[in-house]
């Protein structure tokens, strides 16, 4: 083991706060079963101390440590995607801190597949609470100068493993109730984790979801979130020319990403062009957002991506979109 993880470990045990890489966004991580190192948690992105975070494990043999009535479909799950960006709501047991969970019964738990992340939760040997490890409400990072330029001396220590290869956060799967739903949809889609249940999860925002499932305090399901500070409005593909031509006719500076070239070159517009995939597409997804965000340009204007594949990208660009444009 490196000592950089030896340190890492050991300032956890301290109650210390570490950012630390996984392969959906990089997490901002305290001892889960320490109650003052987790408010640290809260008062580094200035998030409200209700909202529960995930507790990263080690392993799924760390489960019934901190979770309870555990249904066999949720240790199908376990199996087929841990390590992997697939975060599970269970009951939780009742020594679990309230900090945590904030003051729910359910806690969400996941095992992230990046090595820096699993050496740090092999060395630590316990779970770490972690949420992004952004400033509550932004865009989340998906390197450590993102959460250096987020957080700066708010953490004692930053491990950097690169740029994150998934880059959105982790699919969540409520299996805390009767029926098995996607509280946010991620990489991991509906359709995958369908194939391995034998059936398709229900989506949160289906009609026919439980009531309860709409008041469980899941900032990652809020409105405004994700948002960079200029206005981003996502836009069909076939109307971005004629938005571009009026907005030079109304010199306007305009930034745009699309999967494909700008149709015409202007200095007025910063035209980027991303990966076609969606894997590439969300991989640089928010380093393309806080790029763009930077130029200081009067709107970002995004293809609106289209069809199932496109889906959790399609969710975290309307939240970035109705939360932009604020001055915070
Ligand atoms: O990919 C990820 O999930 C990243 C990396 C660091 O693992 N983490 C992440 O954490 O996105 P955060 O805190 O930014 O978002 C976690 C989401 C929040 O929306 C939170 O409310 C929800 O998980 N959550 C956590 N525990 C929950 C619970 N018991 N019930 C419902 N939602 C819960
Ligand atoms: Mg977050």
């Amino acid at each position: 083991m490196s000592a950089e993880i030896e340190r890492a470990a050991s300032l956890l045990r301290a109650g210390e706060l570490v950012a630390f890489p996984t392969e959906t966004v990089y997490g901002l991580g305290a001892d889960a079963r320490n109650p003052a190192a987790v408010a640290k948690i809260f008062a580094a992105k200035g998030r409200p101390a209700d909202h529960p975070l995930i507790v990263h494990l080690p392993d799924a043999t760390h489960l019934e440590r901190w979770a309870r009535d555990i249904p066999e479909a949720a240790w199908v799950l376990a199996k087929a995607f841990w390590p992997g960006p697939l975060t599970l709501i269970l009951k939780r047991q009742p020594d679990v801190p309230d900090a945590v969970t904030g003051s729910q019964d359910t806690v969400g738990l996941r095992v992230p597949n990046h090595p820096l992340a699993l050496e740090l939760l092999q060395a630590f040997g316990a779970g770490i609470a972690a949420p992004s490890a952004n400033r509550f409400g932004r865009i989340s990072p998906t390197t450590a100068d993102h959460v250096r330029e987020d957080l700066g001396d708010a953490v004692a220590l930053i491990l950097d493993g690169g740029p994150c290869t998934v880059g959105i956060e982790s699919t969540i799967i409520d299996m805390s109730g009767p029926r098995t739903i996607v509280l946010r949809p991620g990489m991991l889609s509906a359709i995958d984790i369908g194939r391995v249940l034998g059936r398709v999860p229900m989506s949160a925002d289906d009609p026919l979801a439980p009531p309860a499932v709409r008041n469980t305090r899941a900032p990652g399901t809020l409105e405004a979130h994700y948002a960079p500070r200029t206005p981003l409005v996502l836009m069909p593909d076939d109307s971005l020319p004629i938005t571009l031509r009026n907005a030079i006719v109304q010199q306007e500076h305009v930034a745009v990403l699309a999967t494909f070239p700008a149709p015409f070159g202007h200095p007025l517009i910063e035209w980027h062009v991303a990966p076609t995939d969606p894997a590439g597409f969300a991989r640089d997804l928010y380093a393309n957002l806080r790029m763009l965000d930077a130029l200081g340009c009067t709107r970002i204007i995004v293809q609106k991506p289209v069809g199932q594949p496109w889906q959790a990208i399609h969710d975290r660009l309307k939240r970035a979109a109705a939360g932009s444009g604020g001055d915070a």
